[in-house]
């Protein structure tokens, strides 16, 4: 695969910062989006606008279509088993929203038990602690290992017949780690529990096989593929999710509405209340088409190698500590020094035209694990490359030399 012809495809990456080629590390917060992606968007809202599922002019019935079309990709490109399995939400966040409330509020009872690890996003934690002080329900944390892995026999341990639900990250934006979700998912199943995973830091690098992971639940989001921010996936099996209740009400969910009763449209409708984010479903649906085109084998490959390149660049520098150095990472990495704050790295940086992500990525109790109130953290994408890591290392020689 041509990884330069890639590049070109990212028209942001052409942008200069006070004469200094950009360089792009923070695709863990967001993914640049390629033209075919941006095409999707300018066509939608220059030429196509129209809404879907309720006229049946011309350009209401073609974006019905593309936007059904989308969810049958959605559906191929998770290995669902049925297309009904793919809701359209506004992200990761919005989806486990949907989960907690949907599934939760009737599933989960005083006493049970939500498990979840240490190295969650604040997505993963906040809406089940809700759920749980809501319901008398306990949420129980399995701890990690100084390299930032799930320790198996302590995740083991604290499921029991009480735990219902298992919410784990397929990789942690932060630390990088990818899980061993299969094998995690099988023990949950094991002991009757159900499982969740959060696999928005995963989906740009790795393929996601709903099927072959065993998961019930699954959420991605478009921005972290490629596409638009404000949309995402919630897969759940089709057997589940016609046992949940409504999340959000209101127009498209329903089938019909009298002051006396309402009675409610099918999976997935009845999950997607109001006018949907048109542009935002075929923008995402062009992203992974723009995913499905590459070689996943290569992918691996190459964002393996550029990982690796930056671990060995970084461990040279003086005073700097990897915060996260699981066996099994992808694509980022955080870091502290001795010499400079998280902040301070970020702003020089920022001058060297580089863009960095600092502060607690949304996991606060992870940076309390690691005793650190703050991280750096450079996220890699299919567009590095090696001079982007060296550019990296220079700018944070420099800060030794600055601050040392
Ligand atoms: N979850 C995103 C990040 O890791 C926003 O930066």
């Amino acid at each position: 695969m041509d990884f330069e012809d890639i590049r070109k495809q990212f028209p942001q990456l052409k942008n200069k910062v006070d004469e200094k080629e950009s360089v792009y590390l923070d695709s863990a917060a967001t993914a640049l989006k390629p033209s075919s992606v941006l095409k999707t968007l300018e066509t939608y809202y220059l030429y196509e606008c129209a809404n879907i599922h309720r006229g049946i002019h011309y350009l209401s019935e073609l974006n019905t279509s593309k936007f059904e079309n989308v969810r049958k990709l959605s559906h191929k490109f998770l290995n669902s088993r049925y297309i009904e399995e793919i809701i359209f939400t506004k992200g990761t966040t919005d989806s486990i929203n949907l989960l907690a409330y949907s599934w939760g509020e009737i599933n989960i009872n005083k006493g049970d038990e939500i498990l979840i690890t240490q190295m969650e996003h604040h997505a993963n934690i906040v809406p089940w602690q809700l759920l749980c002080e809501n319901k008398g329900a306990h949420l129980k944390v399995a701890p990690i290992n100084d390299k930032g892995e799930i320790i198996l026999e302590e995740f083991s341990k604290l499921i029991s017949a009480k735990t219902k639900l298992c919410a784990f990250t397929y990789v942690s934006n932060t630390l990088g780690t990818i899980n061993p979700i299969r094998e995690m998912s099988s023990i949950a199943h094991s002991n009757g529990s159900l499982v969740f995973v959060d696999a928005a830091q995963a989906a740009p690098h790795l393929p996601i096989d709903v099927i072959n992971i065993d998961c019930d639940f699954l959420a991605l989001s478009g921005h972290k593929i490629y596409g638009p921010t404000g949309i995402g996936i919630l897969y759940g099996k089709k057997e589940l999710l016609e046992k949940m209740r409504p999340y959000q009400s209101g127009g498209s969910m329903i089938d019909q509405v009298s002051f006396d009763k309402t009675t409610f449209n099918c999976v997935p409708h009845i999950f997607e209340a109001g006018t949907p984010h048109i542009a935002g479903v075929l923008g995402m649906g062009t992203a992974i088409e723009f995913l499905q085109a590459l070689d996943f084998d290569s992918v691996i490959k190459y964002e393996e190698e550029i990982l690796q390149y930056a671990h060995h660049e970084l461990e040279k520098i003086k005073g700097l500590t990897i915060i996260g150095t699981a066996k099994n990472k992808c694509a980022v990495i955080s870091f502290t020094m001795d010499s400079a704050h998280p902040h301070d790295i970020a702003t020089i940086a920022n001058k060297e035209g580089i863009a960095l992500r600092t502060g607690h990525h949304c996991t606060q109790p992870l940076m309390k694990r690691f005793n650190v109130p703050a991280t750096a953290r450079a996220s890699f994408s299919i567009y590095n490359t090696k001079n982007d890591v060296d550019r990296l290392v220079q700018t944070l020689n420099k800060i030794n030399e600055l601050f040392g």
